[in-house]
C-alpha cells in the first residue's frame, strides 16, 4: 500500500468509513447519554460523528483522537464553531485517560481487535461508562465472489456471534445492536466516487492511479453486493 498515494485519494473526504448521523443518535439514546457528559470520538477520521455528537449532545465535553494528523486537524477545524468543548488531536485511541461517560468508535476498533480495543477502553470509562462501535459482520447466506473480495483484507471479519464472543471476551455485555447497511454506505462511497473523478480530470501519477483504481474496485465489489455488505453497531459496557 501506498500511503501517500493512499491519503490523496482519502484527504478531505467527509467521512472515511460507512455511518450517518441517525446512527449516532441512536447510540446517544442506547447509552442514555446526557448532559455533561464526557465523550469521546476514538479514531475520528475527519470529524463527520464528532460534529453528530457535538450537536446532538450540547452540552457534552468531546474529545476526537485519531493516528492520521491530517484528520485530526480536520475535525478541529469543522469543529472548531463548538468552541472549547471539542477537542480533536493525533493520538492512539488505545491510550486515552480520559475517564469517558462514552467511547464512540466508528469502524476504527478492529485495528486494535475488538476484544484486545475494548480491554484496553475499560479503564477509560466512568462507572456507567458505554461504548458504541461498529464492526464488519457477515450477514449468512451466500457467498458471491463480490463478497469476499470485499473482505479480503480483513480475514478476521464474523459474524454476530463472533462479535458477540469477542465482546464477552472483553468482559463486556451488550445492549442492544443496529446494522450499517445500504445508505449509511453511499454516505462514505459517493464522495469517494466524486474524489476519484476529480483526481482523474485535473491528471494524477501512476501511483495515485493505482490507488484510485483500488478505490474503484472497492466501490464495485460493495455495489454488487451492497444489500450484505454491513457493519454491526454495539452499544456495550464492563460486566
Ligand atoms: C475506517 S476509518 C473511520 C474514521 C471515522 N470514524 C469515520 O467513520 O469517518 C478508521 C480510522 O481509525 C484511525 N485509527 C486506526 N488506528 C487508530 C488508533 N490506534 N488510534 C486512533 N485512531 C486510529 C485511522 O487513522 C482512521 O482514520
Amino acid at each position: 500500500m501506498d500511503w501517500d498515494a493512499f491519503f490523496t485519494l482519502h484527504d478531505g473526504l467527509p467521512r472515511e468509513g460507512p455511518g450517518c448521523p441517525e446512527d449516532v443518535h441512536w447510540a446517544i439514546g442506547v447509552a442514555g447519554t446526557h448532559g455533561e457528559a464526557r465523550v469521546c470520538d476514538a479514531g475520528c477520521g475527519p470529524g463527520a460523528d464528532t460534529e453528530t455528537l457535538a450537536e446532538a449532545l450540547p452540552d457534552a465535553w468531546i474529545d476526537a483522537v485519531d493516528l492520521h494528523g491530517p484528520f485530526a486537524a480536520a475535525t478541529a477545524a469543522r469543529c472548531a464553531r463548538f468552541g472549547p468543548r471539542v477537542k480533536a488531536w493525533q493520538g492512539d485511541m488505545g491510550t486515552l485517560s480520559g475517564p469517558y461517560d462514552l467511547i464512540w468508535c466508528a469502524g476504527a476498533l478492529y485495528f486494535l481487535g475488538v476484544t484486545e480495543g475494548l480491554t484496553a477502553m475499560r479503564p477509560m470509562l466512568t462507572r456507567a461508562g458505554r461504548v458504541a462501535f461498529s464492526e464488519p459482520v457477515l450477514l449468512g447466506g451466500k457467498e458471491t465472489q463480490a463478497l469476499r473480495d470485499f473482505w479480503e483484507e480483513y480475514p478476521g471479519i464474523t459474524d454476530r456471534a463472533g462479535i458477540e464472543r469477542r465482546i464477552s471476551a472483553a468482559g463486556y455485555r451488550t445492549f442492544d445492536t443496529r446494522l450499517i447497511v445500504g445508505a449509511p454506505w453511499e454516505a462514505y462511497y459517493l464522495p469517494m466516487e466524486r474524489r476519484i473523478a476529480e483526481l482523474r480530470a485535473e491528471g494524477v501519477p501512476e501511483t495515485v492511479e493505482q490507488a484510485l483504481r483500488e478505490g474503484e474496485r472497492e466501490i464495485a465489489n460493495w455495489r454488487a453486493a451492497s444489500g450484505r455488505i454491513a457493519y454491526l453497531l454495539s452499544v456495550v459496557a464492563p460486566e
